[in-house]
């Protein structure tokens, strides 16, 4: 890992690896890819090119020597539900003509898959690693035939492509964008901004979740890990945390930190959840409630840091300040 290409890289997980990467020992450069313009202060060397673009995106992995690929780009369950055409297109594609670059190149390649994956017919509790896997949106179908499309050019081509199902992933650099987890994020945004948040899942709305800060470093864990320990080539469960929406509600209301700086704020020192299911509680019901990652844990040392409350402690704090 010294030519880093992350594709996607101004999205939600992008603009968080990119410079966790840029730190790590021996990394020489990191390119972000993007077709949109970069946010403000966004680090690495970058270069715009749509995904489906494989020309564009070859002249990129040759100019800078690329030997490892993050490749992230991907419309999420709920904007992929409002373009299933665009969804398969960008994931799909994307995915295809990355792969294919990468046996060409010899490159490794880590490609995220999803809690979505999984569908109503799936056990919703401590979801096994091997399991049924019967997605109902064009985003959970792109996920899992991505995984096996990861697994049959590693055992065709001997490609070392890597992967896990992120669940939701919690963080406040990148505001919240397509995602049906995304609720958990929103409403940090609205507590410290107006006190007061529409939740679009119902109240007692389970999903897995992760702090951000755990899923970079599990990823950098996971792609460091000798290929000898990397027993799943299709994608490995990885489980942080679980919680009902009002759960999140409650911990919110009790830090102190969320009182403390909405004193300072006009007074605002509750958070006031109304709750109003849309089309997304469909989709939060055909997921699971929690994931066994037990075999993450086992082959490459998988542990998560976050727990609720302390993820809420950060997320307040860090908000607080750059909103
Ligand atoms: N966070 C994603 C979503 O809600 C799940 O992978 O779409």
């Amino acid at each position: 890992m010294k030519n880093i290409l992350v594709t996607g890289a101004f999205g939600q997980i992008g603009s968080e690896l990119v410079p966790a990467l840029l730190k790590k020992k021996g990394v020489k450069i990191v390119v972000a890819h993007d077709k949109r313009q970069p946010p403000a202060g966004m680090p690495g060397i970058i270069e715009l090119a749509d995904i489906t673009d494989g020309a564009a995106i070859e002249r990129i992995i040759k100019k800078y020597k690329i030997d490892t690929v993050f490749h992230l780009v991907s419309l999420l369950s709920a904007t992929g539900e409002q373009n299933p055409n665009l969804a398969w297109d960008v994931n799909m594609n994307g995915l295809k003509i990355i792969l294919d670059l990468a046996v060409k190149y010899k490159l490794r390649v880590f490609w995220p898959s999803s809690i979505a994956a999984f569908g109503p017919t799936t056990p919703r509790d401590k979801t096994p690693q091997e399991t049924v896997l019967e997605p109902t949106t064009m985003y959970g179908v792109t996920k899992v035939a991505g995984e096996l499309l990861c697994q049959y050019y590693f055992k065709k081509y001997n490609l070392d492509v890597r992967s896990v199902r992120y669940p939701g992933l919690i963080s406040w650099k990148t505001p919240p964008g397509g995602g049906t987890t995304d609720y958990a994020v929103a409403i940090f945004y609205e507590a410290l901004k107006t006190g007061s948040y529409e939740c679009f899942v119902k109240k007692d709305t389970i999903l897995p979740m992760m702090y951000m800060d755990d899923a970079i470093r599990g990823t950098i864990k996971l792609m460091d890990a000798p290929a000898s320990k990397i027993k799943i080539r299709t994608s490995y469960n990885m489980a942080a945390i679980s919680f009902r929406a009002d759960e999140l509600v409650k911990e919110i209301n009790n830090s102190p930190f969320f009182k403390g700086s909405t004193a300072k704020r006009g007074g605002i020192s509750v958070l006031k959840v109304t709750y109003k299911p849309d089309h997304r509680q469909k989709i939060a019901d055909s997921w699971p409630r929690s994931i066994n990652d037990s075999q993450a844990r086992r082959d490459w040392g998988w542990k998560h840091d976050f727990d609720l409350a302390k993820m809420t402690k950060v997320m307040l704090k860090n908000l607080q300040k750059s909103l």
